[in-house]
C-alpha cells in the first residue's frame, strides 16, 4: 500500500524546489513567472522573498502528505483535491474534505515557515524575541533558548496563502475560515518545553520556552475537526452585493462558526465514481481489504462494484544465520499473497 501512496505526489512544489534551490541566483522575476497560477499578490511575494517560496512549497507539500496520511483508509485520499492548492488554481468544490484540505495545507505552510525561522534558514524572522529575557512568573521560571515565533509563521502563512482568494463569493469565505482554523489549531497546540539548571539535577532555575507541535499531531487534531464539520453558507449584509459572512445552515438566527471549526458550503459526493465537477477520483483501483469491516474494506471502498485478487509471491531473505567467520547464511523463504483492487 506505502507504494501506491508515496507514488502519487506529484505535487509542484517539488519540481518548484529543485528549480528554485538551484536558480535563486537567476533572479527571482523569471521563477516566479513561470509558477502556473500565482495569484499576483501570490508573485509580489514570490518576487521579493525567494527563499521563503521554497519553505512554502515544503510546507503545503507536508500539508498533503499529511492529508493523504490522515485519509488513507477512506474512499476520498486526498487525490484530485490534493493537488495545486496553493500555487494552483482553486478548487472549485465546497465539500468538507475541501475545507480539510485548506485546513491543513495553510497549516502545513505556517509550520514549515516558523520552523524555518527558528532554525536560522529565512532572512527577517528568527526566534520570538517577546519571549525572549526574563519574565518573573508565578511558576518561577523565564524564558530562555529559542522560542519558535509562530506568529510570524501564521502571518506569513495569512498573507500568502490567503492571497489566492480572489474571487469574492461565498467559497473565499469558506476558504478563507478554513485556512484561519488550520492556523489556528497550529497556535493552541504550540508547547512549551522546560530545563532545570542547578547543581545535581535541582531546579534552582527554570528556563522555558515555545516550540512547534509535530505535524501529525495537527493532521489527527484536524481529522477530528473535519468529523465534526459543520454545513454554513454565505449571507450578503443588505445593500451589498458580496456575501460578507457565514452562518451555520441548520440554525436559526445568525448562529457563526466558531474559529476552529472546519466549514462547508455542500454536502460531499460518495466518492465512489470519478467525477471532475465534485473533485471525485472514483476507487476503481484502489487497494482494499478483503477482511476489513471499515471503510477500507473491498465492500465499502469498491461500492458494492466488487474486487479483483491479484497474487504473488512474496520472497525474502529469512533464517539468517553468523557463521564463524565472518559472514550470514540466509534461506530464502517465500508465501503466496493476495491483494485486492476495486473494480
Ligand atoms: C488515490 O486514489 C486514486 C484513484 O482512486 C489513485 O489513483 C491514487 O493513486 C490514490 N492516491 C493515493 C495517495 O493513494
Ligand atoms: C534549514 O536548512 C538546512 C540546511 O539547508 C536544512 O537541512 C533544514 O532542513 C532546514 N530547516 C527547515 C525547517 O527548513
Ligand atoms: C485487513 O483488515 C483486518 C480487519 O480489520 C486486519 O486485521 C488486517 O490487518 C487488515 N489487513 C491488511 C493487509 O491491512
Amino acid at each position: 500500500m506505502k507504494l501506491l501512496w508515496s507514488a502519487a505526489n506529484t505535487f509542484m512544489c517539488v519540481v518548484l524546489h529543485r528549480a528554485l534551490s538551484s536558480v535563486v541566483a537567476l533572479g527571482a522575476n523569471i521563477i516566479c513567472n513561470k509558477i502556473p497560477g500565482l495569484a499576483p499578490r501570490q508573485r509580489a511575494i514570490c518576487q521579493s522573498r525567494p527563499d521563503a517560496i521554497i519553505v512554502i512549497g515544503e510546507g503545503a507539500q507536508m500539508g498533503i502528505n499529511e492529508c493523504q496520511y490522515q485519509f488513507r483508509y477512506g474512499r476520498w485520499n486526498c487525490s484530485a483535491l490534493g493537488e495545486r492548492t496553493v500555487f494552483g488554481q482553486e478548487l472549485r468544490v465546497g465539500s468538507k474534505e475541501a475545507a480539510f484540505t485548506y485546513a491543513i495545507t495553510a497549516a502545513g505552510v505556517a509550520h514549515a515557515v516558523t520552523a524555518a525561522c527558528s532554525q536560522g534558514n529565512l532572512s527577517h524572522c528568527g526566534c520570538d524575541r517577546e519571549k525572549q529575557g526574563y519574565h518573573d512568573h508565578e511558576e518561577g521560571w523565564k524564558w530562555g533558548g529559542c522560542s519558535a515565533d509562530v506568529k510570524y509563521g501564521v502571518e506569513f502563512s495569512r498573507r500568502f496563502v490567503d492571497a489566492r482568494e480572489i474571487k469574492k463569493n461565498a467559497r473565499r469565505l469558506m476558504n478563507l475560515h478554513n485556512n484561519e482554523a488550520g492556523r489556528k489549531v497550529l497556535e493552541e497546540r504550540m508547547k512549551l518545553e522546560c530545563k532545570c539548571h542547578g547543581v545535581s539535577g535541582s531546579c534552582t532555575t527554570k528556563t522555558c520556552w515555545t516550540t512547534l507541535p509535530k505535524f501529525r499531531e495537527i493532521g489527527y487534531v484536524l481529522k477530528e475537526r473535519y468529523g465534526v464539520a459543520v454545513q454554513v453558507e454565505a449571507v450578503r449584509a443588505t445593500r451589498l452585493r458580496q456575501p460578507s459572512f457565514l452562518r451555520l445552515k441548520q440554525s436559526h438566527g445568525y448562529i457563526k462558526p466558531t474559529d476552529t471549526d472546519l466549514v462547508y458550503l455542500e454536502r460531499s459526493p460518495n466518492y465512489c465514481e470519478e467525477d471532475v465537477a465534485t473533485g471525485s477520483a472514483g476507487t476503481r483501483g484502489r487497494l482494499c481489504n478483503h477482511t476489513s469491516p471499515h471503510p477500507d474494506g473491498c465492500g465499502l471502498m469498491c461500492c458494492g462494484r466488487g474486487h479483483d485478487t491479484h497474487q504473488y509471491t512474496r520472497v525474502w531473505q529469512c533464517n539468517c544465520k553468523f557463521q564463524w567467520c565472518c559472514f550470514v547464511k540466509c534461506n530464502t523463504c517465500s508465501e503466496m499473497t493476495e491483494v485486492f483492487t476495486c473494480k
